[in-house]
Parts: C-alpha cells; sequence; structure tokens
C-alpha cells in the first residue's frame, strides 16, 4: 500500500455540528479575493467538541463568534484549516473573513482563472480552497451569496440557485454585486461562483406541472453559435427524468457555463452546472457525431445528478458511486431510449472492456465500494462510474423494471434532502421493490459483494447434449479474478440467455431467459423442441448481462452462428469480436489459422450482403476489430509493438478481401450522409470504416477522397478521412493533417482533435514531434483538454511511446513531472499509461519500470504519488 496517510472507510463518524445556512460574501479585486463566510453552526449534542473546518491556501484575517472577535489561542491554524477548541454549546454565528488568491491558482480546484474568467470546481475537495469550512458531503446547508466586483471585467457574477438582486454599488457605476440564494440545502462540494465577461443564449423549458424555467448556456463571445445542442440535449433531459423517473426540476433557473480550462468532464453544481467547453460547444461543423451523442448524454448526466447525487446526495466519498454509478447508469438508459438500445449497449460494452476490465486487472484495481484512500481525485474511476452503472443495471434486470422503479421511488421518498450510503440505496430498492427483504429473490449479501470486491468475476461454461430427451445440461461455474483476493467469494451473476436450433436456424427456440448463478457452481436445463437431433446454439450473456468474461465450450462454428443469426445486438457482435481475437491471438503466437480467417471473411461478406446499408451502424460495428487494450489484455507477456502491427495487417487483409462488397455499398450510402444528426449517423459511420478499409488496402482513389474530404461540412465526414489516412506513411497524410489544422486553428476545442491526431499518427517519427507539438504557439498548457490531447495521443503512438529504448517512457515521466506541479489531478490520471508495465515484454517493461522510479523519486503531488506507488508494488 502507499507510504501515504489513507482515509478509511471505517473511521467514518459522524460531523458533530449542524450548518443550517452559511452567508458567503466574495468582493473581487484585482490581485486576491476577500472572502467572508457567516455560519450559523449548531452543536448536534450537549457535550462540547472542538469545531474543526478545513482551509487550504487561504489566508486567515479575522474571526469571530456571535460577534466577538477571537484571539489565539481561542483557536489555532495549520496548512490544514482552523480549529476552534471550546465554541459555544449552542447555535452561534461564526464569521471568518479571509483572503484567496485565485489568479495563480493553476490546479483548476477551488476558485481560479481561466480565459480572464473566474469560475470554480469544489468536487470533491475543493471547497477548502475557498474558504474555512468543514468540506464533507454530509454537511447541508442553505447557501446565499454576494459578489461583487468591477462592472467592466466582470459585467457576469453567478452562482447557485435564483438571483435576489443585483444593482450598482458606488456613483461612478465601477462596480456592481449579485446576490443569488439557493433554497435547497446542499453539501459544498456543489457550490459554485462564476465571474466574467460571457454571453448568454436562453431558453425555457416548461415542466409538468407547468413551471416555467428559465435555461441560460453562458460562453465566450463568438461561441452562441455552438450553443443549440446543449440546449436541446437539456430539454430532452428534462423531459425524459419527468417521463420515466417522475422527477421534475425543482429551481427556477438552471445555467450551464462553458469553461476552456477543467480538469474534467462537467460538474453538476447545483442550478449552475460548469462544463468542459469541449462538452457544450459543438455542433454538426465542429463535432463528430459521437462527440454530439456524448455531449447529449453529458448534459443529461448532469441534469440528471440534480436527484441522483444534489437533492440526495453522498454520506462521504466512499459513497461516490452512490451518485455517479446510478447517474451513469440513468444517462445510459436516456441515451438508449433517445437513439438505439442495442448499439448504445455495445458501445458501453467496448468501453468497460477496454477501460474497466483493463483498470481492475491491474495495480490500481479497487472495489465500486473501495475502504480506503488517499486522494480521493484517484477515485474518480471507471470502476466507479462505468462498473458502478453495470451493478445498477444487474438490479434493474433481477427486479424487473416495474419493481426496480417502485425501489428507486421509495429511495427518493425516503433520502431526499439528505446525504445517504449505497446499503441506503440497495435497501430502499428491495424494500420498494419487494416491501420486505425476505421476499427478494436472489440473495442480497452475495449481490453486496459486488461492491466490496474488486475484480471481473470470470464464468467457465460446459455443456453436455442428452440427445435422447432433447435436454442441453449446461453447467457454470464462477471465480472472482482478481489479483488481490485469493478468497472464493460467490457473487449474483444474472445471465440472459437463449438457444438456436441449428436446424431451424435463424429464430431463437426461446425468448430471453434469465438463470442466476449465486453458487460456485450451478447447473441448468434447457428444454429444447422435442426430436431435436443435434444440440442447439446457445447465446449466452444476451445484453451483456454482467460485467464478467467468461470461456466456453461453444465451438469456431457456434460462434460464427451467431455472428450472422443472433437477434441479440450485443451476442451478434460479441460472437465476431471473439472470432477476431482468436485470430489475433493465433497470428500472435505465430501459428495464423488461415482456414478460420477465411471462414471469417466470408461471413463478413454474408453479413454486408445480408445487413447492406439497412443498418449501416450496427454493420460498421460489426467489422470494427476489438479495441487495442482489450488486445493487449489477451496475453500474459504483452507486446505491444507486434500487436499493433499484427492488427494494422490483419486489417489490411479484411479490406483486401471485401473491397468489391465494400465499394458498391459505399455507393449506396453517399445519398444520406448529409442528413443532420441523428440522422445520418449510421451512413457516415458506415462510410468512414469503408474508407478506412480501403484506404489501408492501398486504394487510392479513396486516399485522394479522403483528403478532399477534410473540408467536407460534417465534422464526422472530415475526422474519418483523418482517420483513414492515419496510419498510412505517405504524404497524402500530411497534407490532409495540414488541410484541417489551417481550417481549424481558431478554434481551441476542434483544434484539441488535431493535437491529438498528429500525437498519435504512427508514421511521425522521433520524440521531437512530441516536443515540437507541447511548444506549440496554440499548445496551452494550462488546459488539461491540450495536455490530454498531446500526451494522451502520444500515449496510443504505439511505435514512439513503446519504442524499445525506453526514451518515449521517459520522456512521457519528464513531462508528466512538470504537468504535475501545475495540476496534479491531470498529471496523476495520466500517470496510469504507465499501470500495465508488468505484463509486458521484457523491454517495455524495464523501461517503463525506469520510467516509473523517476516519477517516484522526484518531487510529485500526494495525488500523483498515490498512484505511482500503487503502479510501482
Ligand atoms: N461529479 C462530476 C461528474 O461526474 C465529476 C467531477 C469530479 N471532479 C473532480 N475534480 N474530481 O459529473
Ligand atoms: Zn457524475
Amino acid at each position: 500500500m502507499s507510504t501515504q496517510k489513507s482515509i478509511k472507510l471505517s473511521d467514518y463518524v459522524e460531523y458533530p455540528f449542524l450548518i443550517p445556512s452559511i452567508y458567503l460574501d466574495f468582493d473581487i479585486g484585482t490581485d486576491y479575493v476577500v472572502v467572508q463566510s457567516s455560519m450559523i453552526i449548531k452543536p448536534k449534542k450537549k457535550e462540547s467538541s472542538k469545531l474543526v473546518l478545513k482551509g487550504n491556501q487561504i489566508k486567515l484575517l479575522s474571526i469571530s463568534i456571535n460577534g466577538k472577535e477571537l484571539k489565539l489561542p481561542e483557536y489555532s491554524i495549520s496548512d490544514k484549516g482552523l480549529i476552534i477548541h471550546s465554541p459555544p454549546g449552542s447555535e452561534f454565528e461564526l464569521k471568518i473573513r479571509s483572503l484567496i488568491d485565485p489568479f495563480r491558482n493553476t490546479s483548476l480546484e477551488g476558485l481560479y482563472l481561466s480565459s480572464g474568467m473566474l469560475t470554480t470546481q469544489c468536487e470533491a475537495e475543493g471547497f477548502r480552497r475557498i474558504c474555512f469550512h468543514p468540506d464533507r458531503p454530509d454537511v447541508l446547508s442553505r447557501y446565499t451569496v454576494r459578489i461583487e466586483a468591477d462592472r467592466t471585467l466582470y459585467p457576469i457574477l453567478l452562482s447557485n440557485g435564483n438571483e435576489k438582486y443585483s444593482g450598482n454599488l458606488n456613483s461612478n457605476n465601477l462596480r456592481h454585486e449579485f446576490i443569488w440564494e439557493d433554497p435547497f440545502p446542499k453539501p459544498c462540494y456543489l457550490f459554485a461562483l462564476v465571474a466574467g465577461k460571457l454571453n448568454s443564449v436562453s431558453d425555457t423549458y416548461i415542466t409538468n406541472t407547468g413551471r416555467l424555467i428559465d435555461i441560460r448556456i453562458y460562453v465566450e463571445k463568438g461561441d452562441e453559435k455552438y450553443t443549440k445542442h446543449a440546449v436541446n440535449s437539456l430539454i430532452k433531459a428534462m423531459k425524459w427524468d419527468e417521463e420515466n423517473y417522475g422527477l421534475e426540476y425543482d429551481l427556477d433557473e438552471y445555467k450551464i457555463v462553458a469553461v476552456r480550462h477543467f480538469n474534467m468532464g462537467a460538474m453538476e453544481n447545483k442550478g449552475l452546472n460548469i462544463f468542459n467547453s469541449k462538452l457544450v460547444l459543438a455542433d454538426s461543423k465542429t463535432a463528430t457525431d459521437d462527440e454530439l451523442e456524448r455531449i447529449e448524454s453529458v448534459i443529461a448526466h448532469e441534469y440528471f445528478h440534480n436527484w441522483t447525487g444534489n437533492r440526495i446526495t453522498c454520506r462521504d466519498w466512499f459513497q461516490l458511486s452512490l451518485k455517479e454509478g446510478l447517474t451513469v447508469f440513468r444517462d445510459q438508459s436516456f441515451t438508449s431510449d433517445l437513439h438505439s438500445k442495442g448499439l448504445k449497449r455495445i458501445e458501453d460494452v467496448s468501453f468497460l472492456r477496454n477501460f474497466q476490465f483493463a483498470e481492475d486487472k491491474g495495480p490500481t484495481s479497487h472495489a465500486v465500494k473501495p475502504k480506503e484512500y488517499v486522494a480521493i481525485d484517484n477515485f474518480y474511476t471507471t470502476t466507479i462510474y462505468e462498473k458502478g452503472a453495470e451493478l445498477i443495471r444487474m438490479l434493474e434486470l433481477l427486479l424487473g423494471k416495474e419493481k426496480f422503479f417502485r425501489g428507486i421511488n421509495l429511495y427518493i421518498r425516503t433520502f431526499d434532502g439528505s446525504a445517504a450510503t449505497t446499503e441506503d440505496f440497495i435497501n430502499s430498492l428491495i424494500k420498494g421493490a419487494y416491501l420486505e427483504e425476505k421476499n427478494c429473490p436472489f440473495d442480497l449479501d452475495k449481490f453486496l459483494n459486488w461492491y466490496y470486491k474488486s475484480g471481473t468475476p470470470k464464468v467457465y461454461i460446459n455443456q453436455s447434449w442428452d440427445s435422447k430427451n432433447s435436454i442441453l445440461n449446461v453447467s457454470f461455474e464462477q471465480k472472482i479474478d482478481s489479483e488481490k483476493t485469493s478468497e472464493n467469494t460467490e457473487m449474483v451473476i444474472p445471465i440472459l440467455y437463449s438457444c438456436y436450433s441449428r436446424e431451424k436456424g435463424a429464430s431463437p427456440i426461446a425468448e430471453d431467459n434469465l438463470f442466476i448463478l449465486d453458487k460456485n457452481k450451478k447447473n441448468l436445463k434447457i428444454h429444447t423442441l422435442p426430436g431435436e437431433k443435434e444440440a442447439p446454439v446457445l447465446s449466452l450473456f444476451r445484453r451483456f448481462s454482467s460485467p464478467v468474461v467468461w470461456e466456453s465450450d461453444l465451438l469456431i462454428d457456434d460462434y460464427l452462428f451467431l455472428f450472422l443469426n443472433d437477434n441479440d445486438y450485443f451476442s451478434r457482435w460479441d460472437s465476431g469480436q471473439y472470432l477476431m481475437r482468436e485470430i489475433l491471438k493465433t497470428r500472435l503466437c505465430n501459428k495464423a489459422n488461415y482456414s478460420l480467417e477465411d471462414r471469417f471473411i466470408n461471413a463478413i461478406k454474408q453479413t454486408i450482403k445480408s445487413l447492406e446499408i439497412n443498418d449501416p451502424f450496427f454493420l460498421a460495428t460489426l467489422i470494427a476489430i476489438p479495441g487495442f487494450a482489450e488486445l493487449e489484455s489477451l496475453f500474459t507477456k504483452v507486446d505491444p509493438i507486434r500487436i499493433y502491427r499484427e492488427s494494422i495487417d490483419f486489417q489490411v487483409l479484411i479490406g483486401n478481401e471485401i473491397l468489391q462488397e465494400l465499394r458498391i455499398i459505399s455507393k449506396n450510402l453517399l445519398v444520406n450522409i448529409d442528413h443532420q444528426w441523428p440522422m445520418g449517423r449510421g451512413e457516415r459511420k458506415l462510410l468512414g470504416t469503408i474508407w478506412f478499409y480501403l484506404s489501408l488496402a492501398g486504394d487510392i482513389d479513396v486516399q485522394k477522397n479522403c483528403v478532399e474530404s477534410i473540408s467536407h461540412s460534417s465534422m464526422t465526414i472530415s475526422r474519418a478521412a483523418l482517420g483513414a489516412l492515419k496510419p498510412l506513411d505517405n504524404t497524402l497524410t500530411e497534407e490532409a493533417s495540414n488541410l484541417f489544422y489551417n481550417l481549424w486553428k481558431e478554434n481551441p476545442v476542434v483544434l484539441d482533435s488535431w493535437f491529438a491526431y498528429e500525437a498519435s499518427r504512427p508514421h511521425k517519427r522521433g520524440i521531437n514531434v512530441i516536443e515540437k507539438l507541447l511548444s506549440h504557439p496554440k499548445f496551452d498548457w494550462k488546459a488539461p483538454n491540450a495536455i490530454r490531447a498531446v500526451l494522451g495521443g502520444f500515449s496510443k503512438n504505439i511505435d514512439l511511446f513503446h519504442s524499445l529504448d525506453g526514451q518515449g517512457y521517459l520522456f512521457m515521466a519528464d513531462k508528466l513531472i512538470e504537468v504535475d506541479k501545475i495540476n496534479p489531478i491531470t498529471a496523476s490520471r495520466m500517470v496510469k499509461v504507465f499501470s500495465k508495465w508488468k505484463t509486458y515484454i521484457n523491454k517495455n517493461k524495464e523501461g517503463m519500470y525506469e520510467s516509473l522510479l523517476k516519477l517516484n523519486k522526484a518531487n510529485i503531488s500526494s495525488n500523483t504519488r498515490e498512484v505511482v506507488e500503487l503502479i510501482l508494488n
């Protein structure tokens, strides 16, 4: 474990005081900001206890209780905060005047400057950089906020809730003030303040009870034209939550601010969401279809937090998945309702396998509900978010939709206005669904293991066919696949299955059935149609019914059958993925299985014939190879350079073999590609996939066409063209990249995608390419998006990053040490590029190890140190 002090779940104690209301006053100057807080504080118990307030980089000016100034040693102060040794035994008012410097705050936590405007990020523990406060999510208060500032520098002054007052401060009109009031008690991590020169675009929404909500999106001047998509997405989310969860928005105003310098995606501050500008500013000219869908889902995600996160919040940060897992589940359901359930499921599973499974296999693996942490910022992970969402999805499946929603309702009614735990959630859900826990049809304690255990469970499946009685006997066995646990843990694993008669083909023998694997070993008997001669083909984990990996005795023939016939989107896609993984595995073990490759290519041809352009998105998805991280996970000794080359070779083969088929359909696609998103997205996706394969197969006409398409009015088409040219080692790629740069050099959001492209292009040789990008005049060291574009792109530049002399790794380590100095949150997230070092072949392993040692010896933040130590151990 870590050499640093960790916080433990088992140490939780209630805060001994209530703080029902807080009045915050911000006086924004040119060099610093004076913050004055007045808190009404009530001791919970008669016995006195000291009052501990957190504070980080705040200069204390004065402190008083009920109007009487406190003097040392009545209080003590350190770099962690402030302690008042014997506060009054009954309700009192604590006033603190202090000073903060947002202008030199590069961490993007607390109050900081971004492109001339002041903005905040308080989750998880940024509020302690603004004022002295307990800064824990179980202390809920009503906030009133007054902000005053120079009128011309900061014409817009925003905080949470509804506007109470605004006016000029002195006769010469230089300064002005705003007062904001948020009637809903909230934890301080949901506090937000924005001050600056911003333009806004507004719209309205009428709720199902007829209340008028004022919607406003704030952006930098000139960006107003890119806000329509965000507004539309928000309105769709508001409606969806009313229709599906019966949840209505509660304030009169809903504001979203776009910020260029932001550590993560977005933040659900009550009534004043703050967004990374790349997740707000978009239209079909500047963003790809995938990005438009992602923006729609993140806008919805932050909106859904208003109930799952804000009205009901987390007792402590160990409960993070209570709000994040549930809210991701809600945003996934939203997208899937709006677009395609089957395709959305594939997208989510692919993400989970490439990122969450990889995390769970490595040194930073942790439970959805961890027991301890050093820096909470390091726990905003795909395990907390996406695996957390999978757990809710399993509950929905186990309970059935109707009962599930009864449970959710009870949870919301019971905990509205308070701070809850994941156990509170599960208990309410079961109680709401079944009235009594004993009626629950599965073992709740075993289900809870999903929250407490890290690692991806593995299921082994074996079949035997009883031809006499036409029964397929299937045995299941579960094991938890984690380096950290050797114990024998039983989980509740819901398995949706169906099967197909080989003779009759295409339609399944039975609809989806649910089998609950809740023991280490359990058997299932499937009765097929009487007289069935051959064993049916089993289709398992339909819709990816639980987040596990599995190994079965299905034959290659079975997978080929399912790849052509399965009527479950996920299962059909997964059969193809299995076959491609097998092909790549055998190729990488130097025993390429040509007959398998032939049969698979034929299956692809058949698929193209049957699906053609009727379901272009699905077709494109079916013929795309598994993600790189997923391929890496197939090996115990990973050779990244070889995996990359072999996967390119395999795609060259596919391209060559299906040239004719692809050329024919690509012509038929063109009629629909100019439709506005979401229309035409399938056609654009398939066209991009076809371009990729044809260009890789050396089709010069396609390559030239790609260069011409860089200036296409759809960003999806333009980026698809870039993508198709990317693996090539020729001048067209350079030409296309320059064209793209010249078109977009004044748009920082779009330009980030160019930075990522340049950094990840395989034929850009030498580390100085990356160095050049980092010193490019358009590169902004303070913008995490830009850092992630270049350094993240570089980590995907397989030859360069993984070069056997270790220079790529050392370069990355040096840059991360620099990033860490200005922004620990971004550095500690990026340092995970070294997570898998132990799984690599020796050369890469040694190189990565050396770089990790270098990081470990450097003077790095405790956030980054926690991750480096976990990785090294
Ligand atoms: N609650 C935000 C969301 O998921 C994430 C913010 C996390 N930020 C951080 N610095 N840890 O929507
Ligand atoms: Zn969230």
